[in-house]
C-alpha cells in the first residue's frame, strides 16, 4: 500500500477502507510512515472527518497496535473515565480517588496536554518522582492493591495513540471528532475496564466547541464502546469558563488536593461528585442517589483524600513536593462591573506560552507555571481588585491579555450550566 495515495484519498474527502486505515496506523507506529506524512493525513482527517465506520476501524487499528490489559483477576466491575479535554480540567484527580474510596476499582490510561487543553499525565508529573510509566503487570497489581492506577500510553499499550497524540499536539490537528473519539476509545478499550464514563466538554474552551458536534462526538464514542461490549455513558459538560480556580499542572494538582480536603471551588466539586456518583452507580449497579451519598461521604470523611495520597505514593510521587513556580506577579482589574465571562482559551494560551504545554514534540514542560484566578463569573469587581496571580519561570505571561480575559458588564450573570445532558 502507498501512504501518499491514502493521504490524497482523504484530502479529496473519500472514505478510507479498513485496510488503508490499518496500513497507515501500523506503518506509522513502526516508523515506516514519517511524522510529516502522518501529519498530512491527520490534517486531511481534521478537514474532511471520518464517518462512523472509518472511526471504528481507526480505533480498532490503534487498539491492535499494542496489547489489551486483562483486568479479569481484579474482583468487581472496573469503571474508567475520560474527559475530551478542557481548561483547568483536573476532574480525574478528584473523581478517581472518590470512586476508588467507594470500592470501585479505577484502572486508567490518561494523556498529556493536547492543544490548549491540559493533560492528566503532565499534571501528575508535577508531583516530584511520580512515575506514569508502569509496566502492565505493575499497573494491574496496583489496581488490585490500591484500587486505582493512572498511566500513560506505552510501547505496549496503544503505542499508536502515544505517537499520534504527540504529533496532533504540535500540528494543529487536535480538533477532529474522529481523531478524538479514536484516541480516547482506543485507550479506554485497551485499559480493560468493564464500563466507561466519558466527560465530553462543550463550549469555547473545549476541543470541540459546537454543541451539536459535541453530541456527535459523544454518540460516536458510546457507539464504539457498544461495539466492544462495554457499557459507555457520556456526560456533556460545560467548557465555556475555566474549571475551578487554577490553570497549569502543579497548581491544578494543588487545587485537586484542596478539593479533596473539602475546600474546593463549588462548581468543580459539584461536577466531580456528579461524575463520581455515576461511576459508582455503574460499578456497583446501584441507584444514582445511593452512589451520590457514597461519593459525598468519601469526600467528607477524607477517605478520597487518603486514597489519592495512597495512589500517589504507590506511583512513587512525593505529595509534599509539587512543582509550583516561586516567581509570581499579580494582575489587577482596570474596569468595574460584574464578570460575565472569562476567556479560558486566552488564559490557557498564556500558560502554554509560559511553558505549561508543548510547541514542539520534545519540549520539556515547566510544570510549575500557571494562573490562579481570584474572580469568577458573577463576581463584582472594582478598579484595582486582584484578578489573577501568575506563576512563571523565565517567560512571563502578558498581564494585559489576562486582564482583558475577564469580561466585565453592568448586569450580574450566572455561571454557564454545568451539565447539559447525558448520553447512554
Ligand atoms: N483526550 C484524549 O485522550 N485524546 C483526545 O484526542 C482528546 C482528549
Amino acid at each position: 500500500m502507498n501512504i501518499i495515495e491514502i493521504i490524497e484519498k482523504k484530502k479529496n474527502n473519500k472514505k478510507l477502507t479498513k485496510e488503508e486505515i490499518n496500513y497507515a496506523v501500523n506503518a506509522y507506529t513502526i516508523g515506516v510512515v514519517s511524522d510529516a506524512q502522518m501529519a498530512a493525513l491527520l490534517m486531511a482527517i481534521c478537514i474532511n472527518e471520518m464517518d462512523e465506520e472509518e472511526t471504528f476501524y481507526l480505533t480498532k487499528a490503534m487498539i491492535e497496535s499494542g496489547r489489551m490489559i486483562d483486568l479479569s483477576s481484579i474482583p468487581g466491575i472496573k469503571v474508567d473515565k475520560h474527559s475530551t479535554g478542557g481548561v483547568g480540567d483536573k476532574t480525574t484527580l478528584i473523581v478517581a480517588p472518590i470512586v476508588s474510596a467507594c470500592g470501585v476499582p479505577v484502572a486508567k490510561l490518561s494523556g498529556r496536554g493536547l492543544g490548549h487543553t491540559g493533560g492528566t499525565i503532565d499534571k501528575l508529573e508535577s508531583i516530584n518522582g511520580f512515575d506514569s510509566d508502569l509496566t502492565t503487570e505493575e499497573f494491574v497489581k496496583q489496581v488490585k492493591e490500591v484500587g486505582m492506577a493512572d498511566v500513560e500510553q506505552t510501547e505496549e499499550i496503544v503505542p499508536a495513540d502515544k505517537k499520534l497524540y504527540a504529533l496532533r499536539d504540535v500540528t494543529g490537528t487536535t480538533e477532529s471528532i474522529s481523531l478524538i473519539a479514536s484516541s480516547i476509545m482506543s485507550k479506554k478499550i485497551a485499559a480493560g475496564a468493564d464500563k466507561i464514563l466519558l466527560d465530553v466538554k462543550t463550549g469555547s474552551g473545549a476541543l470541540i466547541t459546537n454543541f451539536e458536534d459535541s453530541v456527535k462526538l459523544a454518540k460516536m464514542m458510546v457507539e464504539v464502546g457498544k461495539r466492544y461490549g462495554k457499557k459507555t455513558v457520556a456526560f456533556i459538560t460545560d467548557m465555556n469558563e475555566p474549571l475551578g480556580m487554577t490553570i497549569g499542572n502543579g497548581l491544578e494538582v494543588k487545587e485537586a488536593i484542596k478539593t479533596l480536603e473539602g475546600n474546593g471551588d463549588e462548581r468543580l466539586t459539584e461536577l466531580c461528585l456528579s461524575l463520581a456518583a455515576k461511576m459508582i452507580s455503574m460499578g456497583k449497579e446501584e441507584s444514582l442517589e445511593k452512589a451520590r451519598k457514597e461519593a459525598e461521604d468519601a469526600l467528607k470523611s477524607k477517605r478520597a483524600l487518603e486514597k489519592f495520597k495512597e495512589f500517589v505514593k504507590a506511583q512513587k510521587g512525593d505529595i509534599n513536593n509539587i512543582k509550583v513556580s516561586k516567581n509570581t506577579f499579580n494582575v489587577y482589574a482596570t474596569r468595574e462591573g460584574y464578570v460575565y465571562d472569562i476567556d479560558e482559551v486566552t488564559l490557557a494560551l498564556e500558560c502554554l506560552n509560559m511553558g505549561s504545554g508543548r510547541k514542539h514534540k520534545d519540549d520539556k514542560l515547566k510544570l510549575g507555571v500557571g494562573i490562579l484566578k481570584h474572580k469568577s463569573i458573577g463576581d463584582y469587581i472594582k478598579v484595582g481588585d486582584l484578578l489573577a496571580t501568575v506563576y512563571y519561570e523565565d517567560v512571563k505571561a502578558n498581564a494585559k491579555k489576562i486582564e482583558s480575559a475577564f469580561m466585565v458588564g453592568s448586569k450580574k450573570q450566572e455561571h454557564f450550566p454545568l451539565i447539559y445532558g447525558v448520553i447512554e
